[in-house]
Order: structure tokens, then C-alpha cells, then sequence
């Protein structure tokens, strides 16, 4: 279940992705003030755009798409900076999930130059850190809180989210990205992902397997492709 499903006015558990239960009163998971205001600093200053903001948050991003008048996903992030904490659960209404807001990162860096940073679970064994972070980004701050307190209904006196999370940089100001966010967590460069031969990333090796015939009588040792 979503982790922003629980309704405003009940306290009701919802599973993340580690399969621990997680309370809230508020599907506004909203960015807290210091991380915003970390966000500005390697941005000179301004958010040119939030593309998934609520009535609730404090980014403040000079251009705000909000449900339920813009779809944020359906939109061009043509700006020059850019700022995304995405609904981390599927959305089942519009068929989207946390992949397709990693996908708009990628794009709008490599089609309009944007500069664009990401809090997300940490997730590397998923298909899409592989794919829109892994030899897509620039850099990565794994943030040490240990339980970070999103802003939920005007507050941070929360037990905070249980999963780790990062900010993701997409951008071409990594010394900018690294003397902003070592405060708050191990920066790593990804440059050298950005060049390495992408089958040192994802490929497995097929396996073996067993294979039942059923039209035989004994089972067949054949190749699989890995799943
Ligand atoms: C985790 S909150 C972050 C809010 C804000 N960006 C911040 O960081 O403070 C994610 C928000 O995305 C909004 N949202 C979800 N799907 C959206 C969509 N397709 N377009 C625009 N906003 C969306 C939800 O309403 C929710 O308030």
C-alpha cells in the first residue's frame, strides 16, 4: 500500500517497502525545511519547479504542479532547476509509479540541460535506480538519517519514515551538490558509472534449470535466461 494513502482524518497503517507498518495521518509526505533550503543553495538560490507539490509544502518552487488540476507526470519539466520528492507508492488511478518520476528526471536533464535533485527510498536492487540513476546520474547523498521526519500536516515531530533515503543530483555542478549535502549525508560520485560498459551493471548470467516436459515422462536439464 502507499505510504501517502492514509486518509487526513485517520490514523491508519500502511505497509512500506521493507514490509514494515508505517503510521500517518496525512498522505503529505512534504519535504523538511532543511533539506529545502539545502536544495536551494546548490541551486543558487530558487526552485525553478516542483512538479508533484501539495497546499502543505515548503519547497516553494517558483512553478508548482499539483493534483488534482495538473498532472505533474503529464507535463513538459522544461526548467532549469528542478526539485522532486514523488509519491513513493504506485499510483493506481493513473497507472504510474515511482519509476515513471525517475524517468521525467532523466529526461528532462538530457532534453532540456535541467538541473534536477530527487529525494527517494534507496533502493539499488530495483530496476529503476539501475536504469535512471546507475550511468544516469551525477551524484548520489546517501543521508544519515536514520529515520528521516518528513514535514507531515505542518510538522516534524513524527517517528519518521522507516527506509533509507538519498538525494539523487542530475547536473553538471557536483562540488555545488557535495558542499551542500556532506552535511547530511556520504556524497559519491557516479561519474565513472556514466561511462562504464553498461553489462558490468545489470546483465546476469543465464542459469541452469530444471524444465519439466510434460508431454515426457523425465524432467530436462535446460538453459534458462535469468529472470
Ligand atoms: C511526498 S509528497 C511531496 C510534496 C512536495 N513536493 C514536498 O516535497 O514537500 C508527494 C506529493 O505528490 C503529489 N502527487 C502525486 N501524484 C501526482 C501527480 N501525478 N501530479 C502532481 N502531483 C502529484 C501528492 O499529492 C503528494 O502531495
Amino acid at each position: 500500500m502507499d505510504l501517502f494513502e492514509a486518509s487526513a482524518n485517520s490514523i491508519k497503517a500502511v505497509t512500506d517497502f521493507a514490509g514494515r507498518s508505517v503510521h500517518s495521518q496525512s498522505h503529505h509526505w512534504c519535504t523538511p525545511p532543511q533539506y529545502v533550503a539545502a536544495v536551494k543553495r546548490v541551486f543558487g538560490g530558487e526552485i525553478e519547479l516542483d512538479p508533484c507539490s501539495n497546499p502543505e509544502s515548503v519547497v516553494n518552487a517558483k512553478c508548482e504542479f499539483m493534483l488534482p488540476e495538473i498532472d505533474g507526470l503529464a507535463q513538459e519539466w522544461n526548467f532549469p532547476s528542478i526539485y522532486v520528492n514523488p509519491p513513493y507508492g504506485a499510483d493506481r488511478a493513473r497507472g504510474t509509479t515511482i519509476r515513471d518520476w525517475f524517468a521525467k528526471c532523466v529526461a528532462s536533464r538530457t532534453e532540456y540541460g535541467a538541473q534536477v535533485i530527487a529525494l527517494v527510498p534507496v533502493a539499488t536492487n530495483t530496476t529503476h535506480w539501475k536504469k535512471y540513476v546507475f550511468g544516469a546520474a551525477d551524484a548520489v547523498c546517501f543521508l544519515y538519517d536514520t529515520r528521516l521526519r518528513f514535514l507531515v500536516n505542518g510538522n516534524t515531530d513524527n517517528k519518521g519514515a522507516p527506509m533509507a533515503c538519498a538525494m539523487v543530483y542530475w547536473g553538471d555542478d557536483f562540488s555545488a551538490f557535495e558542499s551542500v549535502f556532506n552535511a547530511f549525508g556520504a556524497v559519491v560520485s557516479l561519474e565513472t558509472l556514466k561511462t562504464a560498459p553498461k553489462n558490468t551493471r545489470k546483465k546476469q548470467q543465464p542459469r541452469e534449470m530444471f524444465l519439466f516436459d510434460f508431454n515426457g515422462i523425465k524432467p530436462e536439464r535446460k538453459r534458462a535466461a535469468a529472470g
